[in-house]
Order: C-alpha cells, then sequence, then structure tokens
C-alpha cells in the first residue's frame, strides 16, 4: 500500500537553492522513494517573485514526478505552513562578495520571526524545521524562539554543506574516497568561526589523525578552507552557492527524517547543554539519527586547541543572539 503524502513546505521557492531543491525533494531524494510529497511554496507576494514560482511549478508539473502528490504557491506564511510536517526554510537574501554571513541579520532576520510565529499557529506539531537562509544558526534561534508552542529541538540550523565541505577536503588530503570517511564533526556557527574537527575521523575503521598529524595543515589550510568556502565561491561564481547547498539541504532532512545508521552529520541544534554550550544555542554538533529523530554524540574528549575554537564560535553565537534580542 502506498504511503501517505507528507507535506514540505520551502521557502524562497522562486530563488536559486529552490530551484536546485525542489526538483529533488519531488523525485524522492530526500524523504524515500516510496514517501509522496505535496509541495507548500513561499514567496514574497510580489508580482514578479510569484510569476518565477509558477514558472517553477509548471517545470514541477512537466516532470511528472510520480511522488509529487500536490503543490500549492503561496504568498503567507500562515498558509504556506498549515499543517507542514517539513519546513526548508530558504527564503532570504544572500551576501554579496565582500560581505559576511552575519551582516545579513539586519536584513534577514525579521523574517524568521513572522515564519516562527506561523509555524507554532499552523504546522504539524511534529514538523522539522531546517533553516538554511543566513546566518542559518541565528535565524533558527530566531524560529525557535518565536515558536514556543512547538518543541525546540525540531529547530535546526545546515552545517551540513559545512559537513560536506570538510569531507571533501579530507578526501582530497588522503586520496581516500569520501564514502570511506566516517566521524567527522562541525562545531558552532555557520560562519568561518565554525571549528571542523577530524580528530575523531576514520578513514576504512583507521584513525585520520594516525595517518597524519599535521598541525599546521589543519590550521593554516584545512579549516580556512572549510570556514571560507562560502566566500570562495561567492568570489567565483559572482554568486552564493545553490547546488551544493540544496544538496546539504536534502542531506540534512533525509538523515533526520530516515536515519544515518549510526553515522555522524553535522546538524546546528538548540544546545541540551552538552560540551558545556548554554541551552538553546543553535549550535553545531557531531549527531545521530534514528527513528526521526537526532541525538548529540555527547562525551568526546576536547583539547585545548578544540577548545579554544569552540570558545571563538561559541562567542561569535552568543554575539548574534545578544543582537537579536530586539526580534524575540
Ligand atoms: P536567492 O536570492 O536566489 O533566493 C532567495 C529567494 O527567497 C528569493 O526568490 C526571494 O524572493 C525569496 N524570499 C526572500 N524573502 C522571503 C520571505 N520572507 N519569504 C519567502 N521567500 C522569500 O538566494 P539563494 O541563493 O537561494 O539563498 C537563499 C539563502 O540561503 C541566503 O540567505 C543564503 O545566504 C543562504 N545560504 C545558506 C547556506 C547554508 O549553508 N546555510 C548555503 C547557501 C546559501
Ligand atoms: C555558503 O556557505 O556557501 C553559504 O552560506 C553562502 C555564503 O554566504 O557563504
Amino acid at each position: 500500500m502506498s504511503k501517505k503524502p507528507v507535506r514540505v513546505a520551502v521557502t524562497g521557492a522562486a530563488g536559486q537553492i529552490g530551484y536546485a531543491l525542489l526538483f529533488r525533494i519531488a523525485s524522492g531524494e530526500m524523504l524515500g522513494k516510496d514517501q509522496p510529497v505535496i509541495l507548500q511554496l513561499l514567496e514574497i507576494p510580489d508580482e514578479k517573485a510569484q510569476k518565477a514560482l509558477k514558472g517553477v511549478m509548471m517545470e514541477l508539473d512537466d516532470c511528472a514526478f510520480p511522488l509529487l502528490a500536490g503543490m500549492e504557491a503561496h504568498s503567507d506564511p500562515m498558509t504556506a505552513f498549515k499543517d507542514t510536517d517539513y519546513a526548508l526554510l530558504v527564503g532570504s537574501r544572500p551576501r554579496g562578495p565582500g560581505m559576511e554571513r552575519a551582516e545579513l541579520l539586519a536584513i534577514n532576520g525579521a523574517i524568521f520571526t513572522a515564519q516562527g510565529k506561523a509555524l507554532n499557529a499552523v504546522a504539524s506539531r511534529n514538523v522539522k524545521v531546517l533553516v538554511v537562509g543566513n546566518p542559518a544558526n541565528t535565524n533558527a534561534y530566531i524560529a525557535m524562539k518565536s515558536a514556543p508552542d512547538l518543541p525546540a529541538r525540531n529547530f535546526t540550523a545546515m552545517l551540513r554543506l559545512d559537513h560536506n565541505r570538510a569531507l571533501s577536503q579530507l578526501a582530497a588530503k588522503t586520496g581516500q574516497p569520501v564514502a570511506s570517511i566516517k566521524n567527522l564533526a562541525v562545531w558552532g556557527n555557520h560562519s568561518p568561526t565554525m571549528y571542523a574537527d577530524y580528530r575523531f575521523a576514520t578513514i576504512d575503521g583507521a584513525s585520520v589523525k594516525d595517518m597524519f598529524n599535521d598541525h599546521a595543515w589543519n590550521k593554516d589550510v584545512f579549516l580556512p578552507t572549510v570556514g571560507k568556502r562560502g566566500a570562495a565561491i561567492i568570489e567565483a561564481r559572482g554568486l552564493s552557492s545553490a547546488a551544493s547547498a540544496a544538496n546539504a539541504a536534502i542531506d540534512h532532512m533525509r538523515d533526520w527524517a530516515l536515519g544515518t545508521g549510526g553515522a555522524w552529520v553535522t546538524m546546528g541544534v538548540p544546545s541540551n547543554g552538552a560540551y558545556g554550550i548554554p541551552k538553546e544555542v543553535m549550535f553545531g554538533y557531531p549527531v545521530t539519527c534514528s527513528g526521526g529523530d537526532y541525538q548529540i554524540v555527547e562525551g568526546l574528549p576536547i583539547d585545548a586547541f578544540s577548545q579554544e575554537c569552540i570558545n571563538k564560535t561559541l562567542a561569535e553565537l552568543q554575539g548574534e543572539q545578544d543582537g537579536v534580542r530586539h526580534l524575540l
């Protein structure tokens, strides 16, 4: 018997990431090849954006996806999020060359107050929310705080792109396939202060640190390459990452919904106090997923260098959080 369709809301549906994301959701790459979906698409009321959204929906129609059980265009989050089971909050301004993501807070922050309130009012009580729009951690924090009737742990921020970037850099450094690398973590903020941590990583079961323990490469090459990759892409493409961001959003939601089979992935989640991070700070942690839920990987040893990196990214997040008090 076929499964009951689930409702998937996507904001910024006519944007760059939206265009790389919707077709993959509708084809079953996010929630499984047996899971029909109803897409609830939100764009700003602006005539041009709504017209572009209609065009994207025409293309979705033209794919004749067997799993696409319905599709709606919205300009109001209160209707877009009605009964939604999954919400991918992408819609917001991307940064341009020379900007830092935190600079977007003044422009984008208010979007997430309104959308958090709308989720609180009309979404499924089990809705899984992924915030992609930058600065993703703090926007997710705003949405979470604006939705007091929903479980805080249902709000997450996207650090999966950083996780995937780190995997790819490690694969290049070691000459080993990405699929052979396990137990990587990215701590903290989706910003250059993030701490991509390969201390626990293994390749085909063998410790990466035992293969090479190159602090200079870690500090001067690996961390800056991963941390500043978004800016490097903006510099090269003239636009912020879109296909890789959509891919990371698919990975994040798929793993959260369907499980990781014990493997670690990185999600930005409200802290439960683990590793001394104050509760509710939306922090990148290594997690495992099963049964439609995630668990922070706890009890890992944190050495002095790692603690310094974690403190730095935490201080930045707390600064961002303080800066949005007026929105909460
Ligand atoms: P884009 O400008 O191409 O598209 C954004 C879309 O959002 C536009 O169509 C716009 O009309 C719409 N939008 C704006 N405000 C909205 C609102 N209140 N409700 C609904 N829709 C709204 O941008 P993009 O390249 O798709 O990037 C979207 C966001 O994702 C940016 O903030 C970008 O910085 C961020 N991003 C995050 C990551 C990450 O790893 N977390 C990666 C890449 C991009
Ligand atoms: C990225 O990491 O590619 C995105 O967050 C876009 C950006 O502004 O860097």
